[in-house]
């Protein structure tokens, strides 16, 4: 029987843990900080080492079967007879494939993220998956960079609440219950920020950013119980994240308390050589463990060279024992000790009825509505002939996303599939029009036109591939790739009105798609129900509540452009709306603003329309002058003033107007989804404490000053709706 206490990560000693250390040789030690890639090198010697005590994880190490075999050689051929811990990436889903995180993001529904993290852990602990290498709570503000799919996008608040949320679900209240994994953290920290929007790239992040923005979302996760923490590749500031001593030991550790286990991610201890920072992997060896890495990942550098280090000693047991201890707490709430098998389920829940309708239900609400000219949406009903383009209309496997290796595409449903199913009055033609997304084949442009000028309506759904996004997949252009553009605009000439989907991993350059799109649909990559949950907003059946997670620029030039932007000595005066991109104009202005383009994105972050809208009134801030530390009131009433029930997300934004610092013009501090019938009104209310107004000084220290704050209520990033309070 699974242990069903609830699992508390802490310092507190654990006896089993504290009896074994010592019985442990430093051999035996430096195995558990190694965790091999299954089915990389020679599986016989990956067996052998298992038995020699060599090894304490695998990574991706596939079935059940071939789990209880490596376990079995670990727990009854080793000396102490210590468990393996097996890690996967579970980062939107096992088999049933939820949106990709940048779209889960875009729900702005921490319950409901949660709620599918849980399904996930379920689908892949049955599979023998202990530890899932998520969440990826990464902020950054660069769609150039492959990795924004993974992401929650560009803001550190909406990023912790949905970071925590994964915690939570992935690990429940009872980690040993056979139905949750041990989470991580990841990438730690400042990945985001990649220089150029090129993965792996440099990071330089002033202390005060990094504080303010990039850390913030680690800590949610150690405060919702995080069991590990990842070390990213970058390199932070000069020194390699994975032997960044400030990072792991001083901010992780000693800061924040952290009790879990550190891994370094893939090789990254043996890419110190190309950092140059090292120049033999012993030295690399010496700088992990000063900096307080506990475990490597597909490498053996510590393995290799950490006794040799103790034997000479520049490292002390102690640092060792330290590093196993974090690791063999983890397997110790994951009940490991106790139950290190696992049986196969009597009943798989892999792509159970209760985990797609999860799956549809946060697809749904991942998506968002950018355009609906005439309100064109949901469709009318009488539709009698409708054309469907695009590959990714009818591509199960696309539709999943990145890091969906475990998902089944056959299990999909496509665009294509739903609408079929869901119109059977209406003749639904389909014609992909281009072969793929990176086509760039325009011979059926003609047969395509054909067959959308005899429709009433044309659904052309265009975007990435799942491959153009991801880990080491990142873009210098954000168009649509291939001919997709090109035929756009060739089924725009037909004169029949478009709907367009987009599927892609990141924002795109929207600009020329809206031209020809009378209603705008961003799906992201939606997962296994993507073709159900577009069909429900597409009819009607469900509102459109999607808000987006990050900003979508006009041009690659903008990049990064954000709306937590500082004010500058010199704000952009003039908005050069409808200046034709690229044509310069004679410099007029001497402020921060470009000579041929306006600054502003096409769409901002937290922007997504509805079938109904919402109006905001009677804001109220209490009390509105007040000591510093005491906690502010907001409230304010929302009404549903459209025809049909809706959800909402309310967000609150505040202004610091003068601090010692500059500080963003706006900051999101607080968002809440209300389901309101057509006419209804909800009073929504937000309070505001010392934590919500801190931000990190000219000392490196956080601080709240006295001073006046603005605040704004609404629908997006540009909320108009304000209040003030002041802090004395
Ligand atoms: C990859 C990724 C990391 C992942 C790990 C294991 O390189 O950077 O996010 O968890 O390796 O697959």
């Amino acid at each position: 029987m699974h242990d069903a206490s609830i699992t508390r990560l802490g310092p507190e000693p654990i006896a089993l843990v504290e009896e074994l250390l010592p019985r442990m040789t430093l051999r035996e030690k430096l195995g558990q900080m190694t965790q091999h890639a299954y089915g990389v090198g020679d599986l016989e010697q990956a067996h052998r080492s298992v038995e020699q005590g060599d090894v304490g994880s695998f990574l991706n190490a596939g079935t059940l079967e071939i789990r209880n075999q490596l376990q079995r050689l670990a727990v009854e051929h080793t000396r102490l007879g210590i468990p393996l811990i097996f890690g996967r990436d579970v980062v939107h889903g096992f088999k049933t494939v939820f949106p990709i995180p940048l779209g889960q993001a875009a729900s702005f529904d921490p319950a409901l993220v949660e709620r599918a993290a849980a399904a996930a852990a379920h689908e892949a602990a049955e599979a023998g998956v202990d530890w899932t290498f998520a969440p990826m709570v990464d902020v950054t503000r660069d769609p150039r960079w492959g990795r924004v799919a993974e992401t929650c996008g560009e803001d550190p608040v909406l990023t912790a609440a949905l970071g925590a949320a994964m915690v939570r679900g992935f690990q429940g209240q009872h980690l040993a219950d056979g139905k949750h994994v041990a989470a991580c953290a990841k990438h730690f920290a400042g990945y985001g920020a990649s220089e150029s929007g090129k993965d792996y790239n440099t990071t330089w992040i002033p202390e005060p950013l990094l504080r303010d923005v990039h850390l913030p979302p680690f800590k949610a996760c150690v405060d919702a119980g995080v069991m590990s923490v990842m070390s990213a590749f970058n390199d932070l500031n000069g020194v390699p994240a994975s032997v960044n001593a400030f990072l792991l030991q001083r901010v992780l550790k000693q800061e924040w308390g952290f009790s879990g286990l550190v891994v370094s991610d893939w090789a990254a201890l043996m890419e110190l050589l190309e950092h140059g920072v090292t120049e033999h992997p012993k030295q690399s060896a010496l700088e992990a463990v000063r900096a307080g890495l506990d475990m490597e990942m597909a490498t053996t550098t510590l393995r290799d060279h950490v006794g040799a280090l103790v034997d000479e000693g520049l490292v002390s047991v102690a640092s060792i024992d330290a590093a196993v201890r974090r690791i063999l707490g983890v397997k110790y709430h994951l009940g490991l000790f106790d139950e290190p098998y696992r049986k196969p389920p009597t009943v798989s829940v892999a792509l159970s009825a209760p985990h797609r309708a999860v799956a549809r239900e946060l697809a749904r609400a991942s998506v968002v509505l950018l355009k609906n000219h005439d309100g064109l949406l949901p469709l009318r009903r009488g539709l009698r002939k409708l054309a469907v383009v695009g590959p990714l209309a009818a591509d199960g496997a696309n539709q999943l996303g990145c890091w969906a290796f475990d998902g089944e595409a056959e299990a999909s449903i496509t665009l294509m599939d739903a609408l079929a199913s869901r119109l059977p009055e209406a003749e639904v033609s389909y014609v992909p029009g281009v072969s793929d997304t990176r086509s760039l084949d325009t011979s059926a442009f003609e047969s395509t036109a054909r067959v959308v000028a005899s429709a009433e309506l044309g659904i052309v759904c265009v975007g990435e591939d799942a491959l153009l996004s991801g880990e080491a997949k990142c873009r210098a252009f954000l168009d649509l790739p291939g001919a997709q553009q090109a035929l756009l605009e060739r089924l725009g000439a037909t004169g029949t009105p478009l709907v367009v989907i987009v599927m892609a991993g990141r924002p795109l350059l929207l600009e020329p798609v809206c031209q020809h799109a009378q209603a705008l649909l961003y799906a992201w990559h939606p997962g296994t129900l993507g073709g159900e949950a577009i069909t429900d907003l597409l009819t009607g059946a469900a509102c459109p509540s999607g808000k987006l997670p990050i900003s979508m620029p006009r041009a690659v030039g903008q990049i990064p452009v954000y709306y937590a932007r500082r004010n500058t000595g010199r704000p952009p005066k003039a908005d050069r709306t409808g200046v034709p991109k690229g044509t310069p104009l004679d410099p007029v202005d001497f402020d921060s603003s470009y000579l041929d383009l306006e600054v502003s994105p096409l769409f901002p972050f937290g922007f997504g329309l509805s079938y109904t809208n919402f109006g905001y009134a009677e804001l109220r801030v209490t009390p509105p002058r007040a000591p510093i530390g005491s906690r502010i009131s907001i409230s304010v009433v929302v009404g549903n003033r459209g025809a049909r029930r809706g959800t909402e997300t309310v967000q609150l934004y505040v202004r610091d107007l003068v601090a010692s610092m500059t500080r963003p013009i706006r900051e999101l501090k607080g968002f809440r989804r209300v389901e309101l019938d057509a006419g209804e009104q909800q009073t929504v209310s937000f309070e505001l404490g010392p934590s919500d107004l801190a931000f990190t000084g000219r000392d490196l220290e956080p601080r709240v000053e006295p001073g006046r704050f603005q605040i704004w209520v609404g629908s997006d990033s540009n909320a108009a709706l304000s209040a003030s309070f002041e802090l004395v």
